[in-house]
């Protein structure tokens, strides 16, 4: 039977490059701390490109990758916190840019644990039967939901969009996703939409709407501590139910939020760090994004070779997390 299967990976990052120093000039901060605390030396920005022109880009080279036609697709899934507009998805706006008339188009919202969750659901619709060829993008311009007077936030993310294309075919593929929500921490990483607005809001509802923070807002402490366990638990997990050891995993590709929540769930897994493969470094945290840029760019590098097993892991506002285990 066929299995579905990763046939092509591609990511597109805006071209400027900010580093911790430029970062110094605008708010009250330093290599040495940024880099200290979280192993974050650049990030890419936008300087006018919205989240679905990088998305498309990162689309257009996927397809090249995999060899097919933005006609062949059927579904595209986009996970972003950061999309253009309310409406339309910016799957469709994608599907609009790359000419791919034939897809079924939508966004989801998991935040950063957001390729991983597409993955899943792209599966699930796959197997199905009504879909053969899906599109699973994480895009994100996080540039204009970061509060850049913030300097324990705006330090920490980037823009870019990473994209995978699944379709069946005869290795094993996608063998397991685990996917989870836990809302009882989510207002320790919120980013609030409008306001309510209407001619018969109550005057108290008016006085907290004001107050509403439209950007990006955090409690690093508890996410950090949840972020050490939930890869833990997650990859225990994975590998328990579907009987591989860590020993038969190639790489790791977490979420690229931060190098010291990687090297603590190494530790606590007993792991060496160098089996999570990392270029946070780089793109600083891109949300939904930085799994499929990681991933795209280790194919790129020829790092994953055919029966390689690998391990995506993410999690991030929800509180969500997820895991898939994959056979290159
Ligand atoms: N530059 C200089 N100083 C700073 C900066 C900065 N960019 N940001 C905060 N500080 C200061 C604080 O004001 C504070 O100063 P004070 O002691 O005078 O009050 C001091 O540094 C320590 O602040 P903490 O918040 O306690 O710093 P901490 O050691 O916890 O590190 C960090 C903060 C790096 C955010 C950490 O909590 C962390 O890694 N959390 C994980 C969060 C994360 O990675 N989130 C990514 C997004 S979420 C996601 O992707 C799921």
């Amino acid at each position: 039977m066929e299995a579905i299967e990763i046939i092509g990976t591609g990511s597109y990052v805006p071209p400027l490059v900010v580093n911790n120093r430029d970062l110094s000039k605008i708010v009250d901060t330093s290599d040495e701390w940024i880099s200290s605390r979280t192993g974050i030396k650049k990030r890419r920005i936008s300087e006018g490109e919205n989240t679905s022109d990088l998305g498309a880009k990162a689309a257009i080279n996927a397809l090249k990758n995999a060899n097919i036609e933005a006609l062949d697709l059927d579904l595209i899934i986009v996970s972003t916190i950061s999309p253009d507009q309310f409406m339309p998805s910016t799957a469709c706006l994608i599907q609009d840019k790359i000419g791919a008339k034939n897809a079924v188009c939508f966004d989801i919202s998991a935040a950063c644990s957001g390729f991983v969750y597409g993955i899943e659901i792209a599966t699930n619709l796959m197997n199905g039967g009504k879909y053969q060829k899906a599109l699973v993008i994480g895009a994100e311009v996080l540039s204009k939901i970061l509060d850049w007077k913030d300097r324990s936030t705006c330090v920490l993310f980037g823009d870019g969009a990473g994209a995978a294309i699944l379709s069946f075919g005869p290795g094993k593929g996608i063998l397991h996703t685990k996917l989870g929500s836990d809302s009882e921490k989510w207002e320790s990483l919120t980013c609030k939409s409008m306001a309510l607005e209407n001619p018969y809001l109550k005057e108290d509802v008016i006085k907290k709407e004001k107050n509403s923070n439209l950007k990006i807002a955090m409690n690093g402490k508890d996410i950090f501590k949840f972020a050490v366990n939930i890869i833990k638990l997650c990859i225990q997990e994975i590998l328990e139910e579907t009987g591989y050891n860590i020993e038969d995993i190639k790489y790791v590709v977490p979420h690229q939020a931060n190098l010291r929540i990687i090297e603590f769930a190494a530790k606590k897994l007993g792991v060496d760090v160098e089996k999570f493969y990392m270029n946070l470094s780089e793109y600083g945290n891109t949300s939904g994004a930085s799994v499929p840029i990681a991933l795209d760019e280790m194919n790129r590098k020829g790092l994953l070779k055919k029966g390689d097993k690998i391990i995506l892991v993410a999690f991030g506002g929800g509180l969500t997390y997820g895991c898939s285990l994959i056979e290159w």
